[in-house]
């Protein structure tokens, strides 16, 4: 019934804003609802008074804030009086379609902003501080008066931050809190625990923060290259850090102040290297270092992870505990013989299930102590529980299919939402991951899939960014892939479809750069950004496009391009080995045959290749290229090795090919797998 509300209520909002009156370009991020312009402007100076009616803790927590926001607003006032911002709570009504609905009017004698919860009224603050100048002092400044009404597009609105692969100490949680709060984001997912160390003081089992969560490597790429070990703080090269329950405490109440929930995750049954060194008897081998997911025939576990999540729980008033669900490898499993005991005895015919059978038990768990379990999508193998959300990041199916079997679901595909990806040129940015994510793109995302029904649309909570610092060993780092592609996560959780343009985001985007250096933020310089690879633009018309090729050995279905055509289709690549336009061989060579249909005058056959050594692309070891007039006999033309050094960190690409004259009808061309193993990657067979 509130969703009929909402969607009546942006009905009539659509229709208001085709009536003639003035829209407003207000300039506010996300985008509202609605905008109208109206006469007059308001003067805010120094005498400037806030009147609320909120009561309690709310009362406080916003005066405070508007005391501590750049306005400085500390002067008591009285309702509707001059020169007065009035923050009214007003009782329910349709024009208020969520708690976090707000209504601002700027007019020359007072400001006033309404809604129907604390929530709402916050919102319409960060509104009307975006109205504001507040990167310099001024004396007095004149606003426009102008009328908004805006409610949110989703309920669930996030940002997820790694803060084990390199630890994020809580000053640095809490300044994102703030930039989340500005852009209306609601949900901080906080994913402590990982292998690379345990963020979260948990009394019952001191060794997970006096070992785990430390590492005598300074970066994650170190630990991970050197074995993977942990050490005591005490070690001159500790790296690491956790949260004390205090901090916890104080995390939670700084974001509770702005109306954001924390969610924390407690990964489980796989990336819990870090655990199981420290309490090796959960693991299936019983032995440190070995293994990477928890015994799941062992009742120990059960019993560590419920006394865990016990304390958890106590420190986070979130409904939702996060336990994490994704990549566990389950191959211990197979042969631990309490794992398989466990299987026997539950009657169950594979690994995924006895997966599923720990997340059930989770689930019954989480909820008898009235939390709800929210898990990555691989929580739908071998049977989804019964209560339980997904949060879909590979692609949006685990969604889909979690909607479909009337489950909720949040979306975060790692194509539009993966905050560790390029943002743009990767020859101009730090290193990344892999893949390509620019702003635009975060922007141009929609998480409601058109496959679905209306019912089952209503079951997409929202959306939400992650961002993975396994790259990123420096907080400014960290910070420089969050900005601005948060500012479009957040546009296309709150803003309506309909009131969404990338031209009008972009000016906006650009013009925040700068207020988010003004508040010590650093950020991608949008201004000087170069988009996408220049070759992938334009369809290349060479001699071999749309021609027959034949395959020696079969691409990974996966990368597999769109097929048979992709290599002779005139489309090359982006900045991304998994953008559908490079086509991926594993443990085998690439070696096509290209009929060129009637012999004919060559001048050059070339084709690029990636190497990006984290997800594990590499160079071809070497390449040979021969042609041949009747498909039989093939003339040598060049052989070439590769000379990309193999630890060269960063995104590289390199052509190999052949320049001449030459006749021939036949192009023979073949790339050698690499030593390394792990995938080639070519976009197209150019021949001219
Ligand atoms: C994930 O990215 N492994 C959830």
């Amino acid at each position: 019934m509130k969703r009929n509300l909402t969607n009546l209520f942006i009905l009539l909002i659509a229709l208001l804003c085709n009536s003639g009156k003035l829209a407003a370009q207000s300039g506010i991020t996300p985008k509202p609802l609605y905008e109208e312009q109206q006469k007059g402007t308001f003067t805010l100076n120094k005498k400037t008074a806030v009147y609320t009616n909120l009561e309690g803790e709310e009362r406080t927590n916003m005066l405070s804030l508007l005391r501590k926001s750049p306005l400085k607003l500390s002067k008591k006032g009285k309702l509707n009086k001059k020169n007065t911002i009035n923050l009214l709570l007003v009782d329910k009504s349709e024009e208020f379609p969520s708690l976090e609905s707000y209504q601002l009017s700027v007019s020359s004698l007072n400001i006033t902003i309404t809604a129907t919860s604390g929530a709402g009224l916050f919102y319409g603050v960060q509104s009307l501080l975006q109205l504001t100048n507040q990167n310099k002092e001024v004396e007095a400044q004149k606003l426009p008066a102008v009328l908004i009404k805006d409610t949110p597009r989703f309920a669930y609105r996030g940002l997820h931050l790694d803060a084990s692969r390199h630890f994020l100490p809580k000053e640095f949680i809490k300044k994102q809190i703030d930039m989340m709060a500005y852009y209306k984001l609601n949900r901080f997912h906080w994913h402590l625990t990982d292998g690379a160390g345990w963020r979260i003081e948990i009394k019952k089992y001191p060794l997970l923060t006096e070992i785990a969560a430390w590492r005598p490597y300074d970066t994650w790429k170190e630990w991970w290259k050197n074995g993977k070990k942990y050490c005591t703080k005490e070690n001159p090269k500790a790296q690491g850090g956790y949260y004390t329950q205090e901090d916890i405490k104080e995390v939670v109440a700084y974001a509770q102040a702005r109306f954001i929930t924390v969610i924390p995750e407690i990964e489980m049954p796989g990336h819990s290297e870090e655990v199981l060194a420290v309490y090796p008897e959960l693991s299936c081998s019983g032995k440190p270092y070995v293994d990477s997911d928890f015994c799941i025939g062992n009742d120990s576990t059960f019993t560590f992870l419920e006394n865990v999540l016990t304390e958890v729980m106590e420190l986070f008033p979130s409904k939702y505990i996060h336990i994490g669900g994704d990549e566990a490898t389950k191959k211990s499993w197979k042969t631990c013989p309490k794992c398989q005991a466990r299987m026997l005895s539950e009657n169950m015919k594979d690994v995924d299930q006895l997966q599923s059978y720990m997340i059930h038990r989770m689930e019954k768990f989480l909820n008898a102590h009235g939390r709800k379990l929210l898990g990555w999508d691989e929580i739908l193998q071998g049977g989804l529980a019964p209560d339980a959300t997904v949060m879909s990041w590979r692609g949006e199916q685990g969604g889909i299919t979690a909607v479909k079997a009337g489950h909720q679901t949040i979306m975060t595909p790692g194509e539009f939402c993966y905050f560790d990806a390029y943002q743009d040129d990767p020859s101009t940015q730090p290193e990344a991951i892999s893949g390509f994510l620019p702003l635009k793109k975060v922007y141009s995302y929609n998480p409601v899939p058109d496959s679905l029904s209306v019912d089952e649309r209503k079951l997409i909570l929202g959306v939400q960014a992650n961002v993975w610092t396994e790259y990123m060993p420096t907080l400014k780092h960290t910070e420089y892939m969050i900005y601005p592609r948060l500012l479009a996560l957040a546009e296309v959780a709150w803003t309506a479809p309909e009131r969404k343009s990338y031209t009008d985001f972009y000016e906006r985007a650009l013009k925040a750069i700068p207020f988010l250096e003004s508040r010590g933020y650093n950020a991608f310089p949008l201004k000087d950004e170069v988009g996408e690879r220049p070759v992938s633009l334009v369809r290349e018309n060479h001699l071999a496009v749309g021609k027959v090729i034949t395959y020696k050995n079969k691409y990974y279905q996966n990368y597999s391009a769109g097929g048979d055509s992709a290599l002779v289709d005139g489309l090359r690549g982006g900045w991304a080995y998994a953008d559908h336009r490079w086509q991926g061989f594993i443990g085998k060579d690439l070696d096509v045959t290209i009929d060129l249909g009637s012999s004919m005058s060559i001048h050059s056959i070339s084709a690029d290749f990636m190497q990006i050594i984290g997800p594990g692309v590499w160079m071809p070891r070497n390449v040979e290229i021969s042609v041949s007039e009747d498909g039989t006999t093939f003339t040598p033309l060049k052989q070439i090795d590769n000379d990309v050094p193999e630890n060269k960190e960063k995104l590289i690409f390199r052509d190999f090919g052949w320049g001449g004259n030459v006749t021939a009808r036949y192009v023979h061309y073949v790339a050698h797998q690499n030593n390394k193993g792990g995938f080639i990657f070519t976009d197209e067979i150019v021949v001219k």
